[in-house]
């Protein structure tokens, strides 16, 4: 049976309100005794429940005479009786209706409506004759059949179409949000063909502008949130969940892409990378969870924001604060022991204690602290091969000015300096003069006093800087590049325009190629432009930012500068799907360092000679898949990996053949799955077989 919808009034029933379609019916008396309703009368069941606040008070006499009530005057039992049952009673009647007559939906749901409206299931167009048939969807789809090749084509032109006629990013987002709501498979499908393309659509930079009105963009309900209020109830939440999780992306949404505090908004954050996760890494899309901490949000306007749909509460802090985040991750790792859960925008005080808290105990990454920091190492490495170098040992050479102490920044600095230790063969202690840190006082030497615990990732760096008379604490950006003769300046102090003119021009002087990475994110955010980076060294900068930029030709020669982009997305989901099947119980540092081989490694002649620092980002599922490899061999080098993965290692010398085949075949592809037999197929009998 259909599913049904009636609009009925509210009525009193002694001291019980109840939303029904035939509360207290008597059909044999006008009396108003009042009866409690049945489970279900003539197919509607009936549900008891608290009349709202706002709702009008029943009691009013024209509210209890509305002609849209079950008939108790002997005319109206008259014209009742005419007619063969209640519903149609109510359906002559409903076109009477008030503001405040409540929809109630009883009864059963239609197989093929259902599917239809089903994002997983629904093939739309797509539906073959025999599912047409089978799954009662035959008639209830337009009759021609469109494979789904031709129908990622039709909405891609339509992107297109945005695209050329300038439409916002944020209409782009949308439109594929919607399609999202639609058809899942189709989403990912387009996702994964134009995923150069749609990337920053899905993700940074469009979907931090999603994030900034996520509650008004809010159609359909994503992902998971969990709130101070739910302490002690997490684990039992996550069966609300649908099945099985392989991995989680949480935030706590108070650092979006560097825009600050967004609260409950941060689920957009979670949501777009987990679509990344499914395009560029092959994951499953029924086994990825979005997930939102919502401890409340200092962020003013929000909070006085009337259709903000987080806590209206300030964030909670301290010891109150951890207590969420630990009984969040036993929940997840109870009901799902071998799942993945990476952070994602944490602000920089918890986001390393968060990470220090839990790295060792659970299959757990920081992609902000982690992943950022292997995607720069992988440019780095790709640079020294744009640059002409020999091997990775090149990168002893390097000076690196570092802007910004955050999470991004720091973690950069550690993974670059573990690299110039273990690649360039330089003590720990040698390796620290290879680094200028620098935040919004400036240059950070031995006189700085630091905060503890927020600043300890600096401290090594800081104190083995020591002040001089040259380059004192707090020194200036441009003073520390000329006095340096830094070779390096990376960005990750979310201050758009950082990198100056004189800077820039000033990198350019000293070095022949240098190498600037503005890396803040989103593009408003971003330390400097390639446009202004290719004009101030005359396009010979080997350049690669955080947001995407175009290629930019320098000012007197108009040589063409390659506007790489430092994208996460080289890293993360090769990671995951690595860390995944290989069983491993953590993630590594040195699983991160191999990530970032794995790319600079895949780099082809031709690519160097454009000054590609990294391979091209339509090639992600190749990609994911190599750096998976060697996630999964570097587990098995830690003793971390399964049996079954190490048996394929130590089975030849072609094993990593074996490997990557046996992540291909891992990988989630979104292709129509047949759903029923052919009609053909399904009147066989036994016999014919
Ligand atoms: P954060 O807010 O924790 O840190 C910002 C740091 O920049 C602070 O240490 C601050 O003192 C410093 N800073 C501020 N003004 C400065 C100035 N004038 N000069 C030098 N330093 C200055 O932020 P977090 O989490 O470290 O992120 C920083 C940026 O990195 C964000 O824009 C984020 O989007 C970006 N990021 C980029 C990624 C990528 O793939 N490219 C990945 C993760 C983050």
């Amino acid at each position: 049976m259909m599913r049904l919808a009636l609009r009925l009034p509210l009525r009193r029933l002694g001291d019980k309100r109840w939303y029904s379609s035939a509360d207290g019916f008597d059909a044999t008396s006008s009396s108003s005794k009042a009866q409690p309703p049945s489970e279900a009368i003539d197919g509607f069941s009936v549900f008891p429940q608290e009349l709202p606040s706002n709702a009008q008070d029943p009691s009013k006499d024209d509210f209890i005479n509305d002609a849209t009530s079950p008939p108790r005057t002997r005319e109206q039992q008259m014209e009742y009786n005419k007619h063969e049952s209640l519903r149609d009673w109510l359906g002559r009647q409903s076109r009477k209706r008030s503001v405040d007559e409540i929809v109630v939906l009883t009864g059963n749901i239609h197989r093929g409506s259902e599917i239809l409206h089903n994002a997983v299931y629904n093939k739309g167009t797509g539906f073959n004759h025999s599912e047409r048939e089978r799954l009662g969807v035959r008639g209830l789809v337009p009759p021609r059949f469109f494979s789904i090749e031709q129908q990622a084509e039709k909405i891609w032109q339509q992107q297109v179409v945005m695209r050329e006629s300038n439409a916002p990013k944020i209409a782009r987002w949308r439109h594929l949000q919607a399609l999202k709501d639609r058809n899942e498979t189709l989403f990912y499908r387009l996702l994964q063909e134009h995923v150069e393309e749609l990337a920053p659509v899905i993700y940074t930079p469009t979907v931090g502008e999603a994030c900034l009105n996520y509650s008004r963009f809010f159609r359909r309900a994503r992902g998971m949130f969990f709130t101070k209020d739910d302490v002690g109830h997490m684990h039992s939440m996550t069966y609300n969940w649908r099945g099985d999780v392989k991995i989680v992306v949480v935030t706590d949404g108070s650092r979006v892409l560097g825009l600050g505090d967004l609260g409950a908004h941060g689920m957009g954050i979670s949501v777009g990378k987990l679509d990344l996760y499914v395009a560029g890494g092959g994951f499953d899309p029924q086994e990825v969870l979005p997930v939102c901490l919502d401890v409340g949000t200092n962020n003013k306007s929000l909070l006085n924001d009337k259709w903000y749909f987080g806590l209206n509460s300030q964030r909670l802090e301290g010891g109150d604060y951890y207590r969420v985040i630990d009984e969040f991750m036993r929940a997840i790792r109870h009901r799902w022991p071998n799942a993945l859960i990476q952070f994602e925008d944490f602000q920089t005080k918890h986001a390393l204690e968060i990470l220090t808290n839990y790295r060792n105990d659970y299959l757990c990454f920081n992609d902000d602290i982690q992943g950022t920091a292997a995607v720069v190492l992988a440019g780095v490495y790709g640079a020294l091969k744009v640059l002409g170098g020999k091997d990775r040992s090149e990168i002893r050479k390097q000076k690196f000015v570092m802007c910004g102490a955050g999470s991004a920044g720091m973690g950069i600095v550690a993974m670059l300096h573990k690299a110039v230790v273990k690649s360039g063969g330089l003590s720990e202690e040698d390796a620290y003069d290879n680094f200028y840190i620098m935040d919004n006082n400036g240059l950070i030497t031995n006189e700085r006093k630091l905060e503890f615990p927020r600043e300890a990732a600096v401290e090594p760096f800081a104190k083995a800087r020591k002040a001089t008379k040259e380059l004192p604490d707090g020194a200036s950006l441009l003073d520390v590049v000329t006095k340096s003769k830094c070779t390096a300046l990376l960005g990750a102090s979310t201050v758009n325009g950082l990198f100056t003119e004189d800077v820039l021009r000033q990198m350019g002087e000293q070095n022949e190629r240098p190498i600037i990475f503005p890396l803040s994110n989103p593009t408003s955010n971003a330390e400097c432009t390639s446009e202004e980076a290719a004009k101030a060294t005359d396009g010979r900068a080997v350049f690669s930012s955080g947001s995407p930029f175009e290629d930019a030709k320098g000012a007197v020669s108009g040589r063409l500068m390659r506007a790489n982009q430092g994208n996460n997305l080289y890293i993360f989901p090769g990671l995951g799907l690595g860390a995944l099947l290989s069983g491993a119980k953590t993630i590594s540092e040195e699983m991160l360092v191999s990530s970032a081989k794995a790319i600079s490694d895949m780099l082809t002649e031709d690519q160097i000679r454009r000054g590609c620092i990294f391979p091209l980002i339509k090639e992600i599922r190749n990609i994911s898949a190599r750096v998976a490899v060697r996630v999964i061999k570097q587990a098995a080098e830690e003793g971390q990996a399964k049996r079954s993965v190490v048996a394929i290692i130590e089975s030849d010398d072609e094993h990593d053949t074996k490997l990557y085949k046996y992540v291909k075949r891992a990988q989630y592809v979104p292709e129509y799955r047949p759903t029923v037999f052919p009609v053909e197929e399904s009147r066989r009998t036994v016999d014919d077989y």
